[in-house]
């Protein structure tokens, strides 16, 4: 998506100018020319020397600059970005754009793109709600810039409150988000993601090697496409998408009535997870101690989840993933079909690069209609888009 764009990244004077270095560095990693203009105050924080080595490009700083000037104005600058990123975007450029006033080289190229504008604003928690810097960001928004909200948090001044910059990687797949066709608006997509864990006793649980990088792909890759994604996640370590609303759930039952609370409104089910087929007969109340050479665990099987949807379908589109040892396309053809479903994720854990806990995959699609499209390694996020190209088909034949 961003191999080849041209990202101006415009940085003012705030404590979360560091972060901002990873962010060039997760943006010329995808393949974007990033070509970076600092304030004034930036520059207090970090110096051009650090944004320089990082994008292969010179910094951009003064607007007088006769030697910039000559080599690249601040125009070519505005007109050659595919998107613009103003990160940290302090209280006074927010205020100076909503303001339209243009008088240093950042806010002057700003003025000047007719790329999108992505603002991540990081300030003090109590000049964040004042009213008046709040008008300006609405402003911003209704003259079509697009905003990553700050993040709660412990700020650098002391105070706890809403005024963080966002993780390097939420700003990042906000850019993505803003580059990205909105095909999916309209659909409302369930994804289920990640293990589930059934509890034996207070500090001992069966699960799975489930990492939720699958799920959370399809989730971020949806919301980019402009699908209004819920997510439902057994425990990960992973960050949930911008945008995208998570109920994080332990067992496969709390995953059940998570799914269930949520399907009546939604168009689309995507069930990544790996759900435990067996839970505990009983959950001991204390930890079980250790007297006996063997012990014996008894076990009754959960509701599948997925079995049920399909059972219920009324016209929702409805996608599995079956992740296999042995005879992948025999197995996973019968869950497509005893599942009724439109379409099965077949993957071959044994193969280096797919399945469990990598951020790669190699997948099989099984259709309803018997088509199998045979998929070669790629990026989990790759198989969530090659996915949704999919899916937009089946949701867009079924509201005919
Ligand atoms: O999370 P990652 O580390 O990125 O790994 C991704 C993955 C390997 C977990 C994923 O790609 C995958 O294959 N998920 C399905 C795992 C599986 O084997 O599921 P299953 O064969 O047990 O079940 C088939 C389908 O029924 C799945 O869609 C599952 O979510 C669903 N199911 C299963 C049991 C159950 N009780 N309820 C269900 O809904």
């Amino acid at each position: 998506m961003l191999q080849g764009k041209s990202i101006v990244l415009g940085v003012s004077g705030g404590i979360a100018v560091y972060k901002v270095v990873e962010l060039l560095r997760l943006l010329t990693k995808a393949g974007a020319d990033v070509h970076v203009i600092m304030s004034k105050s930036a520059q207090e924080f970090v110096t051009p020397l650090t944004f320089q080595a990082l994008s292969g490009n010179p910094v951009h700083t003064d607007l007088f600059s006769l030697y910039q000037e000559q080599e690249i104005d601040h125009i070519s600058l505005a007109d050659r970005a595919d998107l613009f990123v103003l990160a940290p975007a302090t209280a006074n450029l927010v205020g100076k754009i909503a303001q339209g006033l243009a008088d240093d080289l950042l806010t002057t190229s700003i003025m000047a793109t007719k790329a999108p504008v992505l603002i991540v604003p990081a300030m003090n928690s109590n000049m964040y709600e004042n009213p008046v810097y709040q008008r300006n960001q609405e402003s911003l928004t209704d003259y079509g810039y697009h905003i990553l909200e700050p993040i709660s948090g412990s700020l650098a001044c002391g105070w706890v409150g809403k005024g963080k910059l966002p993780d390097p990687v939420m700003i990042f797949d906000a850019a993505i988000s803003v580059l990205t066709p909105k095909d999916l608006v309209g659909c409302h997509l369930l994804v289920t993601a990640g293990p589930t864990q059934e509890e034996i006793d207070p500090v001992r649980y069966i699960s799975n090697y489930s990492s939720g990088k699958m799920g959370f792909a399809i989730a971020a890759a949806a919301q980019q496409r402009g699908a209004q994604v819920t997510l439902i996640a057994g425990p990960t370590n992973l960050t949930v998408p911008v945008g995208v609303r998570c109920f994080p759930i332990f067992s496969a039952e709390e995953m059940r009535s998570a799914v269930f609370d949520q399907v009546e409104s939604v168009d689309v089910v995507i069930k990544a997870a790996a759900v435990a087929d067996y839970r505990p007969v009983n959950r001991a109340s204390q930890k079980m101690k250790k007297t006996a050479d063997q012990s014996t665990l008894h076990l009754e099987k959960n509701h599948d989840i997925l079995a049920e949807l399909g059972q219920q379908k009324e016209g929702r589109v409805l996608v599995g993933f079956a992740a296999e040892t042995e005879r992948l396309m025999a197995h996973a053809a019968e869950k497509l079909q005893n599942k009724n479903l439109d379409l099965i994720v077949a993957n071959d854990i044994t193969c280096e690069g797919a399945g469990f806990d990598v951020d790669t995959n190699i997948v099989r699609l099984l259709h309803a209609d018997g088509r199998v499209e045979e998929l070669e390694l790629m990026s989990k996020f790759e198989v969530a888009q090659q996915l949704l190209d999919r899916v937009k088909v089946l949701w867009k034949a079924k509201q005919q």
